[in-house]
């Protein structure tokens, strides 16, 4: 039996009366089933733009669809929401898969990968398995996704007045080695230089390229944690910076700024990091895990 969608963390306050500078794009939205992805979705398509929102789950996207027609009732200024089923490790898909985004909305404008799988490292204990799960989601998901959808992306470069933009949600564990984050920390520092890299190569094709590096946000990802999270945020809050970053063209996008900041100086002060601060959250997250 498929399981439904886990409701519990879709704490939307989405209405059509809070509209997005966003507007009128056409969004190919990967991930969108739940979380912080979800709650993108949903302001995006109230903003006026079309939204196809994929992930594995068909039932997760239909409760998007439905909670959109809902939301929306007969507002004029509301766009659309178009589940569209689709795995991103499947590399058989993932060839035709934008071709059918561009069927259903007549193209890309913006990409955004919000897609993601974590999974924590116990005690040290190294799994080639574990890694694997996370990094075809968190990396080869997105390189697929990318892969599918940028030839559509340039074509449009040149005939639309703004740029298209690709999105990638990473995290902000990629700025300093964190306890039990050996495959999850990993995977999203990958995928952060994979698109600062790729940022450089679509600059002649007028391509931008944004990455969101979100701290804490309580999603069903974050739901199983047993530890603390400091400065843990909602996805209401979650998806307005970033929607604000999307408006903005901004190169990087990262948040909440007292966990970048704590996490910073553990990068710019290893010795106080490895030698002090980071041995203390390891004993304790592995108390706890
Ligand atoms: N929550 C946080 O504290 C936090 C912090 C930093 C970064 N992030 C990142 O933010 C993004 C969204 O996470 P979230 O917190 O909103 O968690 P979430 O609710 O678990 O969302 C993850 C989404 O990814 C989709 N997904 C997983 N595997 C997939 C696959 N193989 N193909 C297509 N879609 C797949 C899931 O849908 P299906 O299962 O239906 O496929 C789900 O909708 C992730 O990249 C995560 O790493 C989260």
């Amino acid at each position: 039996m498929v399981a439904g969608p886990d409701t519990r963390h879709n704490t939307s306050t989405t209405s059509t009366s809070e509209q997005t500078a966003v507007k009128n794009k056409r969004i190919w939205l990967i991930g969108g089933g739940s979380g912080i992805g979800r709650e993108l979705a949903l302001k995006l398509a109230l903003s006026g733009n079309k939204v196809v929102v994929s992930g594995r789950t068909s039932e997760s996207l239909a409760d998007v669809e439905s909670t959109f027609q809902q939301s929306a009732g007969s507002a004029d200024s509301a766009g659309s929401v178009v589940p569209l089923v689709y795995d991103v490790t499947d590399d058989q898909a993932s060839a035709s898969v934008a071709q059918q985004v561009a069927g259903l909305v007549g193209g890309i404008d913006i990409l955004i990968y919000c897609a993601g799988r974590c999974e924590y490292v116990d005690d040290a204990e190294l799994s080639v398995d574990l890694f694997r799960r996370v990094y075809e989601v968190n990396v080869f998901g997105m390189v697929n996704a990318l892969s599918a959808a940028l030839p559509l992306m340039k074509m449009a470069a040149g005939s639309n007045a703004d740029k298209p933009q690709v999105v990638g949600v990473a995290s902000l564990s990629a700025v300093v080695g964190l306890p039990r984050a050996e495959a999850y920390g990993s995977s999203k520092a990958a995928a952060i230089y994979m698109l600062d890299s790729l940022r450089l190569g679509l600059d002649r094709h007028q391509v931008d390229v944004t990455v969101v590096n979100p701290g804490f946000v309580d999603t069903p990802m974050t739901a199983v944690n047993d530890f603390p999270m400091p400065f843990i945020m909602q996805v209401d809050e979650t998806a307005d910076r970033i929607i604000a970053g999307i408006e903005k063209r901004k190169l990087t996008v990262n948040f909440p700024w007292q966990l970048l900041l704590s996490l910073k100086i553990g990068a710019w002060f290893p010795a106080l990091w490895f030698g002090v601060i980071g041995p203390r959250l390891a004993r304790r997250d592995a108390k706890n895990s």
